[in-house]
C-alpha cells in the first residue's frame, strides 16, 4: 500500500491519465507505444465498466462510415482532426490483430460476436505490454500546477476509494481522517473522466470541476441518446402498447431518422427517439411518421372518392399487421390511435368526413406531434452531451488552451456522438492524438 510521501518523494510519471475507460485507455496505450511512463487512475473497481455494457454486452465499438456530421457540439469543426487521423479502420485493424470475432449490423455499425469483454481484454493488454500501470480504487482529492519542478508540472494527492461497506466502516470509526495519502507528479495529465450518464458505472463531474479549476468553460451539459418520457393521457396511450416496435421517421426542425421506435413502460425508445434526443431539448415538439412509405392523405380522400361508404378503420385494415413491415401498423397500435385521434368519427362513413378532417387525419398519421415532458436522465442515457468547450482545447492534440501539459479527450468535451459507434470512435480518435503527444 502506498503511504504518504513527502512532496520530493512523490512517484513521478510521463503522464497521469484519470480514467479508466474508453479514451483513458486508449491514449494510455498509444503514449506507453512511445516509451513514455504512463499512471492511469480511476476511482471505480473495475476499468471500462461502459465498454462491458455496451451494445447491449456486445459493444458496437466503431462504424464502417465515420464523418464529422455524426456529432454534435458547439463546434462542429473540433472533432475532424483527430477523426481524420485515426479513422475507423484503425481501430478495427487492432480488433482483427487481436482475432476478435466481429459482424456488421445495419448502417455499418460493428459489434463483438461474443462478448464487449474482448475489447476490454484488448485494450488492457495494450496497456500492459507497453508497461502502462492501472490503479483502480483510487480518489483523486486534488490535483495542482507546479511551476518549481523541471520534471513535473502537475501533482495529485489521492486516497483509496471506498466501497459501500468500507465508508459505513469509516463512519463507525471515531477517527474519519486517517486515510493513507498518496502523491503523484507528472509532466502531462490527461483527464478522461467521461460524462454524467449511468452514475452507478463510476460517471463524476470531476473532469468538469478540474476544467473549471483552470479557467475552462463548459457548454450545459444535457442526458442524450435518451428515451423520452410523457405525461397525461399520451403517457398513459404510450404505456399501454409497451412492447411494440414499428419503423417510423422521427424529426424535429434540425434533423430526421428513419429507424424503429419501441413503445415502453416509461415512454418512447428505441434508436430513431435516441438519436432524436441528441438533437431535443426540453419543451420541443418531435414529430413521428408512424407511415413512412404511405402517403395517407392522399391514400384516404382516395378511399373517399372510390368507396365513400366505407369507414376509417376499414381503409386502414389494409396496413394493419403484426409483422415488422413499414407499410402497416400493428392493430393494438391502431385501436389505441383511434380511440385517440377519431373516436368521434370512427362509425361515420368517408363520404360524411369532411375532407378538411381527412387532410388533418392523413397528416397525423404521417406527421404524429408530440411534446415530451422529458427524458429518463442520466439514469439510463448512453453519453452526455455538453461538456468542456472544445473553442478552449487544441482540435490536433487535445491540450487545454490555458495549461500547457493539461489535456481532455472523450466525453467530457463538448463532442457527442450518434448512435452507432461513433462515442467509442470519438473516445479511440480523441485518446490516440492526445496518445501521440503526452
Ligand atoms: P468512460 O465513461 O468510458 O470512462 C470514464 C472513466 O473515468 C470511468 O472508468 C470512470 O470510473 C472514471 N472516472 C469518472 N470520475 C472519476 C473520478 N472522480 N475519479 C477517478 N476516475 C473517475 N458508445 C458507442 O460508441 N457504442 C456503444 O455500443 C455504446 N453503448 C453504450 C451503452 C451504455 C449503457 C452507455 C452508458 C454508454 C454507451 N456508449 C456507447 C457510450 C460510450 O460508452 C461512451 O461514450 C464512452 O465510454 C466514453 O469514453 P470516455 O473514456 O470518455 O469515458
Amino acid at each position: 500500500m502506498d503511504n504518504y510521501r513527502t512532496a520530493s518523494q512523490h512517484p513521478h510519471y510521463d503522464v497521469i491519465i484519470i480514467g479508466a475507460g474508453a479514451s483513458g485507455l486508449y491514449c494510455a496505450l498509444t503514449a506507453g507505444r512511445r516509451g513514455r511512463r504512463v499512471l492511469v487512475l480511476d476511482h471505480a473497481n473495475k476499468a471500462g465498466k461502459k465498454i462491458l455494457m455496451s451494445g447491449g454486452g456486445r459493444c458496437n465499438f466503431t462504424n464502417y462510415f465515420v464523418a464529422p456530421e455524426h456529432f454534435i457540439g458547439s463546434n462542429p469543426h473540433f472533432c475532424k482532426s483527430a477523426l481524420s487521423r485515426y479513422p475507423s479502420w484503425e481501430f478495427i485493424g487492432m480488433v482483427e490483430q487481436h482475432k476478435i470475432p466481429y459482424h456488421e449490423r445495419e448502417h455499418g455499425q460493428l459489434f463483438c460476436d461474443d462478448s464487449a469483454q474482448d475489447i476490454l481484454t484488448m485494450l488492457l493488454d495494450e496497456c500492459a505490454a507497453v508497461g502502462v500501470q492501472v490503479r483502480l480504487n483510487t480518489q483523486i482529492d486534488s490535483v495542482q500546477a507546479i511551476e518549481n519542478d523541471k520534471k513535473a508540472r502537475f501533482q495529485l494527492s489521492t486516497t483509496k476509494a471506498l466501497s459501500k461497506k468500507d465508508k459505513q466502516e469509516q463512519k463507525d470509526m471515531a477517527n474519519q481522517t486517517n486515510l493513507p495519502q498518496t502523491g503523484y507528479r507528472c509532466e502531462s495529465l490527461v483527464v478522461a473522466t467521461g460524462g454524467l450518464s449511468i452514475p452507478t458505472m463510476g460517471a463524476s463531474g470531476l473532469g468538469y470541476a478540474l476544467a473549471q479549476q483552470f479557467n475552462h468553460t463548459l457548454i450545459q451539459t444535457d442526458a442524450s441518446l435518451v428515451p423520452f418520457t410523457f405525461t397525461d393521457k399520451i403517457g398513459e396511450l404510450i404505456r399501454a402498447l409497451a412492447g411494440i416496435s414499428i419503423p417510423v421517421i422521427a424529426s424535429n426542425e434540425r434533423i430526421s431518422f428513419k429507424l424503429p421506435l419501441l413503445f415502453t413502460h416509461r415512454g418512447l425508445s428505441g434508436p430513431s427517439m435516441l438519436q432524436l434526443s441528441n438533437y431535443w431539448h426540453i419543451g420541443e415538439t418531435i414529430s413521428i411518421n408512424l407511415l413512412p412509405d404511405i402517403d395517407m392523405t392522399a391514400l384516404l380522400l382516395a378511399h373517399k372518392k372510390s368507396h365513400p361508404r366505407q369507414l376509417i378503420r376499414t381503409v386502414l385494415a389494409d396496413y394493419t399487421d403484426s409483422g415488422d413491415d413499414s407499410n402497416k401498423l400493428p392493430k393494438k397500435l391502431l385501436v389505441a390511435l383511434q380511440t385517440h385521434l377519431w373516436d368521434d368519427i370512427k362509425q361515420t362513413e368517408l363520404a360524411n368526413i369532411k375532407d378538411e378532417r381527412l387532410i388533418e387525419l392523413g397528416e397525423t398519421l404521417n406527421g404524429w406531434q408530440l411534446k415530451p415532458s422529458g427524458t429518463e436522465g442520466y439514469r439510463t442515457a448512453e453519453v452526455t452531451r455538453g461538456g468542456i468547450k472544445t473553442a478552449e482545447v487544441s482540435s490536433k492534440t487535445m491540450q487545454s488552451n490555458y495549461q500547457d501539459g493539461l489535456y481532455f479527450i472523450g466525453e467530457v468535451l463538448d463532442v457527442t456522438g450518434w448512435l452507432g459507434g461513433y462515442n467509442f470512435q470519438w473516445a479511440w480518435a480523441s485518446g490516440f492524438v492526445c496518445g501521440e503527444v503526452v
